[in-house]
């Protein structure tokens, strides 16, 4: 009798699942601080103000009432109720309670999306450069990701682009607005066309609106709001940037049947939802009004606008960013090779930026300079780039 031998393996479908180079800036980042050298840290993605006062009580609270139990694990009826008031008033998507799920933060609700919405073997359309993680939650759904060069497609027209890179296979098309490293903001018109081409081709949009609150030019549209898209999209939010609760793990998803039954299988075999006094917290954070989250988002033009000015008057080319909180300036002035300029500007400036090229192919040749960091550390910054670059 012949005995099978078998071997302990990781699961396959891990294989080309990659983890962020911008882990190891960070390491990069942690070894200089340790060794007392100051660092111009613009590599990050997080509100340089601290979680509202109000939105820490609701979380203490919660504890001391002893709303600490098991929530259902979709979220809290009084949250999803805020949540679908919201996104009727202020993203004009046709949405009820039974359409919104709470997640642990915006990367879990596209994670379930993507799962939810993809087979083996699809495609699913990447406008690039796209954030990090969104190429490897489309490769653990066992899908293809196919990159469209957002700068192309706007000067061609977003259809023309979408037609030429779509296959038979092509399922989704992953849509961000306002986008992570390039700060484009796309326009309702462009919004119209993806729909369009989503409705003639029967697509799913996975839309990410992380960054719905910062828009310096144009408006935020939410594709989901436009007319047949609601039942074809699943919308992911997150408290973390508008509300600096990124450390919470809280976000949320809207998307109509058959998609919820969907979210809600994977989110209670995932997580079994978020917890209890972080959605209470959640709840709180959506009672913000209107004009203090506008007044962040002008406190953060001040910066978006002292960086780009001073990267072009260093001659790294800059476009202005027209949403979220990232310049993406050209470096090739310095070197084709953006990984090669991010070490040479950590280890000669001691300014920390992400390489392009971490954002897939289309970002090579630039550098991600974050701005939500303070007015003084963008200043200082700037200069350290002076002395080496001028
Ligand atoms: C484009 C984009 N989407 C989603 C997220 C998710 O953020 P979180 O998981 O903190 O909610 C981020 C965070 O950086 C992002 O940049």
């Amino acid at each position: 009798m012949t005995t099978r031998t078998k071997e302990i393996h990781l699961a396959k479908r891990l294989d080309e699942v990659g983890f962020s180079d911008i882990v190891q800036i960070r390491n990069k980042v942690l070894e200089l601080r340790a060794a007392g050298k100051p660092v111009h840290a613009f590599h990050g993605g997080e509100p340089f103000f601290e979680t509202p006062d109000s939105v820490k009580y609701a979380s203490l609270r919660a504890l001391v009432e002893n709303r600490t139990r098991y929530a259902p694990s979709s979220g809290i009826d009084p949250l999803r109720a805020a949540i679908a008031k919201k996104l009727q008033t202020k993203n004009h998507i046709d949405a009820g309670v039974e359409d919104v799920i709470v997640t642990v933060g915006g990367a879990h609700a596209l994670f379930v999306a993507f799962q939810c919405a993809l087979d083996p073997g699809d495609d699913v359309l990447l406008f690039a450069p796209y954030w990090t993680p969104i190429r490897d939650m489309v490769t653990l759904a066992q899908a293809r990701p196919v990159m469209v060069p957002t700068s192309t497609a706007r000067r061609n027209g977003l259809t023309t682009a979408l037609e030429h890179f779509s296959t038979p296979a092509t399922r989704a098309i992953y849509y961000n607005t306002p986008q992570n490293p390039s700060g484009v903001v796309f326009s309702r018109q462009e919004a119209e066309e993806v729909a369009a081409f989503a409705k003639k081709h029967s697509l799913v949009v996975i839309a990410d609106e992380a960054y719905e609150d910062l828009v310096y030019e144009g408006e935020h549209v939410s594709i989901a709001s436009l007319p047949g898209m609601a039942e074809r999209t699943i919308t992911a939010y997150t408290f973390s940037k508008t509300y600096a609760m990124t450390g919470w793990r809280a976000g949320y998803a809207v998307a109509k049947e058959p998609f919820m039954t969907g979210l809600r299988k994977l989110v209670l075999y995932s997580t079994n939802g978020v917890s209890t006094p972080t959605q209470w917290a959640a709840l709180e954070a959506m009672a913000i009004p209107q004009e203090a989250i506008t007044a962040r988002c002008e406190e953060y033009r001040q910066r978006r606008d002292l960086l780009v000015k001073g990267l072009n008057e260093l001659g790294l080319e800059c476009d202005l960013p027209a949403g979220a909180f990232y310049a993406f300036p050209s470096v090739r002035k310095i070197h084709k090779d953006s990984r090669r300029v991010s070490t040479m500007l950590l280890e000669k400036a001691h300014v920390a930026t992400i390489p392009g090229v971490v954002f897939g192919a289309q970002g090579e040749g630039h550098v991600r300079f974050s701005y939500a960091i303070s007015l003084e550390t963008i200043a200082a910054g700037l200069d350290a780039l002076r002395k080496i670059l001028v």
